[in-house]
């Protein structure tokens, strides 16, 4: 699999607006342009937005570590806001800052005016961010897969996969593991409208491995369900609140709904940095709202009469009640057991 991002004394992104056709990466040498990168949605997916941000404050560290201390704290904090406001749902993006700037405050109130060792440090810790996220997609695919029985045949929507982490996925992960576990599992990706991340990116990512994929438009997933030919549902998630509340890409809760239905279970993987326990449910969730064109347009050309009036949310939020098991990379919360199991699984 390309790597979805790299790190070449500047960040390397793989720039996911150009899959399928060109595999091209762009470069970001400040903070200023992660945050353009996360806004375009060159790098996107919750977990690779945290690592990507993550580099952003390296970036900007480094450029800035000639300056004046209290210079230095002011570009440091603006960088941080600037990061932030790049995507509202995503927690893992304020999660990641957040250990930036825990590790940042330590060394600055230690009185460390070295600011190119303090710089040194938080690229170390932008490394350690993301060589852990592949650890927990892997830890993770390993309580999943025992989820997926031989020969199933898992929908999946969006893309949880290697492209939206730093490696394996956290969806896409788990049956990942699955397959290496022996099982005979295909896949059915939902396209998903309007980004289209389940045909540009899984589809494709999928394909580069060589695991069987079906894509389907979103719209069918009702008729296949209904028709016995899905086994599972497994998604990923952008922020997970106390009582198992998730916010993942629009269409993820139609599906919940579907699958509820039809008898069908309906899994969450995602790791514990995606879990927000001071935000208690779905409904506290800040749900992005993406540019009107995203709809009336295709392929360059519009599909829609001028000025017709449009929303386009592009997260919604599946209530815990409809979500059989929440896979972390310490282990599962199932249905009825949050908030207290997500409580230890996150502070475990
Ligand atoms: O808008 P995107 O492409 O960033 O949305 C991504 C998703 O909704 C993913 O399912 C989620 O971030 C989990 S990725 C492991």
């Amino acid at each position: 699999m390309v790597s979805t991002l790299r790190w070449s004394d500047g960040l390397e992104l793989l720039d996911q607006t150009k899959l399928p056709h060109d595999i091209a990466y762009v470069r970001c040498n400040t903070g200023s342009d992660v945050a353009g990168a996360i806004k375009a949605m060159i790098v996107r997916g919750a977990p690779a937005i945290g690592c990507a941000a993550a580099y952003g404050v390296a970036l900007d560290a480094r450029r800035f570590s000639d300056e004046a201390p209290q210079h230095f704290d002011e570009r440091m904090e603006n960088s941080f806001a600037l990061l932030a406001n790049s995507r509202p749902t995503a927690v893992n993006l304020a999660w990641a800052l957040g250990r930036m700037k825990s590790l940042l405050y330590h060394e600055r109130n230690a009185g460390k005016d070295d600011l190119s060792k303090v710089a040194k440090l938080l690229l170390e810790e932008a490394h350690r961010i993301t060589n852990e996220d592949i650890s927990a997609n892997k830890a993770m695919g390993g309580y999943g897969a025992d989820l997926l029985k031989d020969g199933q045949r898992v929908l999946t929507h969006c893309n949880a996969g290697a492209l939206a982490t730093a490696g394996h996925g956290t969806a896409l992960g788990v049956i990942r593991s699955a397959i290496a576990q022996g099982k005979k599992i295909s896949v059915y990706a939902g396209e998903t409208r309007p980004w289209l991340q389940g045909s540009r990116l899984t589809a494709w990512e999928l394909m580069q491995d060589n695991i069987p994929v079906t894509l389907i438009a979103d719209v069918a997933a009702g008729y296949l369900m209904s028709e016995g030919s899905i086994d599972a549902v497994i998604v990923g998630a952008d922020r997970i609140a106390a009582n198992g509340d998730t916010a993942n890409k629009i269409g993820t809760y139609q599906l919940a709904v579907l699958a509820e239905k039809h008898g069908i279970p309906f899994y969450v993987a995602a790791p514990t940095s995606t879990v927000d326990l001071s935000t208690p449910s779905g409904r506290h969730i800040v749900i992005e709202e993406r540019d009107a064109a995203e709809l009336t347009s295709f392929a360059g050309r519009r599909t829609a009469p001028e000025n017709v009036q449009t929303r386009n949310p592009v997260f919604d939020v599946t209530p815990a009640d409809l979500i059989d098991a929440i896979i972390t990379e310490k282990g599962i919360s199932m249905k009825g057991d949050h908030p207290a199991r997500l409580v230890a699984l996150v502070s475990g």
